[in-house]
């Protein structure tokens, strides 16, 4: 191929990759006040969903560096709002009604949806261990009723 044309195509990759940073989407970074969180059964069951759930189900959402580099901003972001608002551990007072009529807590973590797996390879933290996922949701379980 043309050194010209390869130029140009890098050129033009390297402009979009720095044109897409100007996009606000995904730099409100903001962990709104803990408000109320579930009455937790023990510290060992607040001490693994913080370490398996949090990131996405909390206010307390830990931002990595490259949370800030679009296009992975907007993905975070996105997770980030979407599981706030299906289930906030910072904001029970709204969450809680609606888990305790169903299983979905318990089923997300037994079948593994939940984290999902995506999140894994960059949060290790997170990848609980059989046992482990099986006393969270015996402690959520506990907490929840
Ligand atoms: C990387 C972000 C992330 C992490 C970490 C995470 N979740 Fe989620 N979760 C989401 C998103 C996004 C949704 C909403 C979209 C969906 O239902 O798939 C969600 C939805 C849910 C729902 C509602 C399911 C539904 O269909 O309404 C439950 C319950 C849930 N998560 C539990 C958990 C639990 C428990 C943990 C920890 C063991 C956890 N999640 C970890 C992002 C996350």
């Amino acid at each position: 191929m043309n050194k010209k044309i390869i130029f140009f195509v890098i050129g033009v990759a390297v402009a979009l990759a720095l044109l897409i940073q100007l996009v606000p989407y995904g730099r409100n970074h903001s962990n709104p006040p803990v408000m109320q969180e579930p009455n937790w059964d023990s510290q060992t069951t607040r001490d693994l969903a913080k370490r398996a759930c949090f990131d996405c189900h909390s206010n307390e959402t830990v931002w990595p560096w490259y949370s800030n580099i679009a296009p992975v901003s907007w993905l975070v972001q996105r997770d980030t709002m979407e599981g706030r608002s299906k289930l906030n551990f910072s904001e029970w007072v709204n969450g809680s009604e609606q888990l305790r009529e169903t299983d979905e807590i318990y089923e997300v973590i037994q079948e593994g949806e939940m984290p999902p797996p995506f999140y894994l390879p960059l949060h290790p933290e997170a990848n609980l261990t059989e046992a482990e996922k099986q006393t969270l949701i015996k402690g959520l379980q506990n907490t929840l009723q």
